[in-house]
C-alpha cells in the first residue's frame, strides 16, 4: 500500500477546464488503483493501491482524478458540485459477481430442518431445494416476481453494491428462463444497479426430464441457449457441476455451446465433492470458477496456471451451518485470483450483505480486511470481466464510489453484522444517503 502523494489524472485538461463533482475532505480514499496486468493474485491482493486522505473529482460519471488535497484543488477548475466526505473512508462500490437475486418465495422451512438435521442433499432428494423454488416461480407473475426482485436489490444497492451478477435458474424452461432474465434486467434498472445477466438454464435437471437428463441437456444446447441468445437476454452462461446434477462432460458440452454462441462462461464447481469442475473452468476460459469448497491440489493449481477467478462462497458454508469453507488461504499462496461474492438466494444463502461476507471471509478463511476489499471489488470486477468499468477508482473507470460510516476501512469486516455504508455513488450520482 503507499499514500496518495500526488493528483493522478485521466486528463489533466479536463481537470484544468473543472470537474463535475469533487468530492473533498476524504479521510481515507482506498482506489484499488496499481499498477499490473490482470487480478490480483498473492501478495498483490493485500494491497490496496494508494490509500489515504484524498480528493477525488468526477467528470461525465468517471473517475477523472484522486490526489491530496491541495495539490487536487490547484490543478483543477471550478468544479460544478463540491460534496463534503466529512473525513470519512470512500471505497469503490461492491461488485457482487454470483448472486440468485430472482425468486418467489423463501425457504426457511427447508432452514429449519436442516437445523433439526437433514441435508442440503437429501432436502432436494425429496422435492424440495432448487426444485421447489421452480415450482413456485413457475406459478408467479412477472409483476409479483419484478416487485420482490426490486425489494432485495434495492437492499442489496442500501448495503453499498453497485454492480451485481443475477443468475436465472428457477425456470429451467426457454420460457420462464426469459422471464427471470427479462424481470433481472428490468429489476436492476428501476433500483439502479449495474447488471450482468447469466443463463443458469443448467441449474438442475427439471421434473419433466427427470428420467432423461440428456436430453434436458440437448434441450439447453439447441433451444434454449440459442434463443435466450438471439433475444440478447444474457451475457454469460452458468452450470452446476456436481456428480448428482450435472457431470463434467455434460458441463463442458453446454459451456463449449454457450461459448460458441458468444456468452462468457462461470460454473458451480467442486462445491459439494472435488470433481474436476475448477479444472474444466480453466481449461475452457471461463471468467470463473465458484465456491470450490471441496477443490484439490489439481483444481488448485489449474487456476492458479491460468485467468479464470476463484469466486469464494463463505455466506453459503456460514448459512448451510457447514465447518469446512473453501481452502482461501492455500489458493491465495498458489497464486489463485480469487474473489468474493454473496450468492443470495433463497436456498443455501439468504445473505445479501456484502459487508457480511467480508467479515466471514476474515474471520473463517483468515483474509485480511484488505484482501477481502479487494476480492469485492477489483477482482470480483474481473470476475465479470468488468474490470475496466468498476472494481477501482483509477481514472478513467465509472465513479461508483461508497462513503462509509467509518474513517478506516477494517471496520467494515471487524464490526460484523451492521451496514457500514452511508452513501452510495454510481457514475457520478448519488443514489443512497443514510
Ligand atoms: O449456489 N448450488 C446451486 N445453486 C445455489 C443454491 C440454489 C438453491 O438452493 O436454491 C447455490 O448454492
Ligand atoms: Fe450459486
Amino acid at each position: 500500500m503507499t499514500t496518495i502523494d500526488r493528483v493522478v489524472a485521466a486528463d489533466v485538461a479536463a481537470l484544468a477546464a473543472g470537474p463535475d463533482l469533487l468530492v473533498e475532505n476524504i479521510g481515507q480514499l482506498c482506489t484499488l488503483d496499481a499498477p499490473g496486468a490482470g487480478p490480483r493474485r498473492g501478495p498483490a491482493l493485500d494491497d490496496l493501491g494508494p490509500v489515504g486522505p484524498a480528493a477525488l473529482a468526477v467528470a461525465g460519471g468517471r473517475v477523472l482524478a484522486y490526489g491530496p488535497a491541495e495539490a487536487l484543488r490547484a490543478r483543477c477548475g471550478p468544479p460544478r458540485a463540491v460534496h463534503d466526505a466529512g473525513g470519512r473512508c470512500v471505497v469503490p462500490g461492491w461488485v457482487d459477481p454470483h448472486t440468485h437475486a430472482v425468486f418467489g418465495r423463501t425457504r426457511q422451512d427447508e432452514y429449519e430442518r436442516r437445523l433439526r438435521g437433514e441435508t442440503y442433499l437429501q432436502i432436494a432428494a425429496a422435492g424440495g431445494g432448487i426444485q421447489s423454488s421452480v415450482r413456485d416461480l413457475r406459478g408467479r407473475s412477472d409483476a409479483d416476481l419484478r416487485d420482490l426482485a426490486v425489494a432485495r436489490l434495492q437492499e442489496m444497492l442500501e448495503l453499498g453494491t453497485t454492480t451485481v451478477e443475477i443468475k436465472s435458474g428457477y425456470g429451467l424452461s426457454y420460457e420462464d428462463e426469459a422471464r427471470m432474465l427479462r424481470i433481472a434486467a428490468a429489476a436492476a434498472d428501476m433500483v439502479g444497479l449495474r447488471a450482468v445477466r447469466t443463463c443458469l438454464a443448467a441449474h438442475e435437471v427439471p421434473p419433466e426430464y427427470r428420467d432423461r437428463r440428456d436430453a434436458y441437456v440437448r434441450l439447453v444446447c439447441d433451444e434454449i441457449l440459442p434463443r435466450i441468445v438471439g433475444e440478447g437476454l444474457a451475457d454469460r452462461l452458468d452450470v452446476f457441476c456436481e456428480p448428482s446434477v450435472f457431470d463434467l462432460e455434460q458441463t463442458a458440452t453446454i459451456l463449449r455451446r454457450g461459448l460458441e454462441l458468444g456468452l462468457r462462461a462461470t460454473v458451480h464447481a467442486d462445491e459439494l465433492e472435488p470433481f474436476g469442475g475448477a479444472a474444466l473452468a480453466a481449461s475452457l476460459g471461463a471468467d470463473s470458477a465458484d465456491h470450490l469448497i471441496r477443490i484439490d491440489a489439481a483444481g488448485i493449481a489449474a487456476l492458479a496456471g491460468s485467468s479464470t477467478v476463484a469466486v469464494l462462497l463463505p455466506g453459503t458454508v456460514f448459512s448451510l451451518g457447514l465447518r469446512a469453507y473453501a481452502p482461501a488461504r492455500a489458493m491465495i499462496e498458489a497464486g489463485v485470483a480469487v474473489a468474493l461474492a454473496t450468492d443470495f438466494n433463497p436456498g443455501s444463502c439468504p445473505i445479501a450483505s456484502v459487508p457480511l461476507i467480508q467479515a466471514i471471509a476474515c474471520t473463517q478463511m483468515r483474509l485480511t480486511p484488505a484482501e477481502a476489499l479487494a476480492a469485492c471489488t477489483v477482482n470480483a470486477a474481473w470476475a465479470l470481466g468488468l474490470q475496466d468499468e468498476v472494481g477501482s477508482l483509477a481514472p478513467g473507470r465509472a465513479a461508483d464510489f461508497l462513503v462509509l460510516d467509518v474513517d478506516d476501512y477494517r471496520l467494515v469486516p471487524y464490526h460484523a453484522g451492521r451496514n457500514p455504508v452511508r452513501e452510495v455513488w454510481r457514475d457520478g450520482r448519488r443514489l443512497v444517503s443514510r
